[in-house]
């Protein structure tokens, strides 16, 4: 039997989520074991600790799972979301442009071993501006998704109403992790510090953030993606720009690209009669694509919840409609 104390020391690491403290604790348990001569039951806890290891540093996380860190990553933590999407970019709907600009960044990122064999950088610094609901943070969500690397989001606003006057510090966190830890950094709401007209806020603040994020991502040399997404461009200071490698634009879809978006909405389920998805998508030009989806998806519950057999598209319509009031 393992002694109390270090029983204990494993329950206390655990509720502390002292990862390191946990494995060395369960170490001892299976070295005392040993030591006892419980050769077998010794053995069966050291391959357990191992597989527990390998499935812990492995471990990437589902979308709003509770993310653990050891202590000296719990500061980070404060100051991010952390999750693993499972979307790639054959989930997105995107114009020919951006989708080719995406497309190249992630082989870019793949063949990134080969790049830099010849002294070349991928690119991995992005600017996406444009309206809400137009698929920014579901790109830097889709680019993730296509390496196999986890999404950090990092709230700037946030940050800096809860840590006035350590914002910087802070910031040089975040950044210090990118080397370390392979990921795509998401900075939303970008312009609460890229935008000279902030209101608000401490002017001084902003602009030492700004000055910092500046220096900060001029000086990265990490493997991680770095993406800034902003509903504001026109208020961006002009010195950022030249910090990106790309800068995109993400517009309210056109026709083709609503009709798109209905087709694959509404791909598992039959209409009442054929639909004109053409005509209901002039109709809602002028949404984003977040409405879209949700009228969409309106249109499906009442189907199902009024025990129907098929999609009404008079109903598509109307629903369409009412998110342009
Ligand atoms: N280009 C797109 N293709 C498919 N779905 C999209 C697209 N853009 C937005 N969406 C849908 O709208 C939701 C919100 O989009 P999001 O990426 O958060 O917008 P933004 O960050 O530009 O405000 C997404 O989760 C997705 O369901
Ligand atoms: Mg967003």
């Amino acid at each position: 039997m393992a002694a109390a104390d270090q029983i204990k020391s494993l329950i206390k690491s655990f509720g502390e989520d002292d990862e390191e403290r946990f494995f060395s604790s369960a170490i001892q348990i299976a070295a005392s074991e040993a030591r006892q001569g419980h050769v077998n039951i010794a053995q069966e806890l050291k391959s357990l600790i191992e597989q527990a290891r390998k499935t812990r540093s492995n471990q990437i996380f589902d979308r709003n799972k509770t993310v653990h860190f050891s202590p000296q990553k719990r500061e980070l933590s404060e100051l991010i979301d952390i999750y693993q999407p499972q979307i790639t970019l054959k989930d997105m709907v995107l114009n020919e442009h951006v989708y080719s600009v995406l497309n190249r960044v992630i082989d870019e990122q793949r063949k990134s071993e080969i790049l830099r064999q010849h002294n070349l950088s991928p690119q991995r610094k992005l600017l996406l501006m444009g309206p809400p609901g137009c698929g920014k943070t579901m790109t830097a969500e889709a680019i993730a998704g296509e390496l196999g690397i986890p999404v950090f989001i990092v709230r700037l606003d946030g940050i800096m109403s809860k840590f006035m006057g350590e914002s910087i510090v802070k910031l040089r966190l975040i950044f210090d992790a990118m080397p370390n830890q392979r990921a795509v950094y998401l900075f939303d709401e970008f312009d609460s510090i890229g935008s000279h007209r902030n209101m608000g806020q401490d002017v001084g603040e902003v602009k030492r953030v700004l000055n910092s994020f500046l220096i900060n991502i001029e000086k990265d040399q990490s493997n991680s993606i770095i993406i800034a997404a902003t509903n504001l461009p026109e208020s961006l200071d002009k010195a950022l720009f030249r910090r990106f490698d790309e800068i995109i634009n993400y517009p309210v879809p056109t026709v083709i690209e609503i009709e798109e978006t209905l087709a694959r909405q509404t791909r598992n389920f039959k209409f009442d009669k054929k639909p004109n998805l053409k005509e209901i998508a002039k109709n809602a030009l002028g949404l984003n694509y977040s409405e879209i989806i949700k009228a969409c998806e309106e249109t499906v519950k009442y189907m199902i919840l009024s025990d129907k057999k098929s999609l009404s598209s008079s109903l598509l319509n109307q629903n369409l409609q009412k998110k342009k009031m």
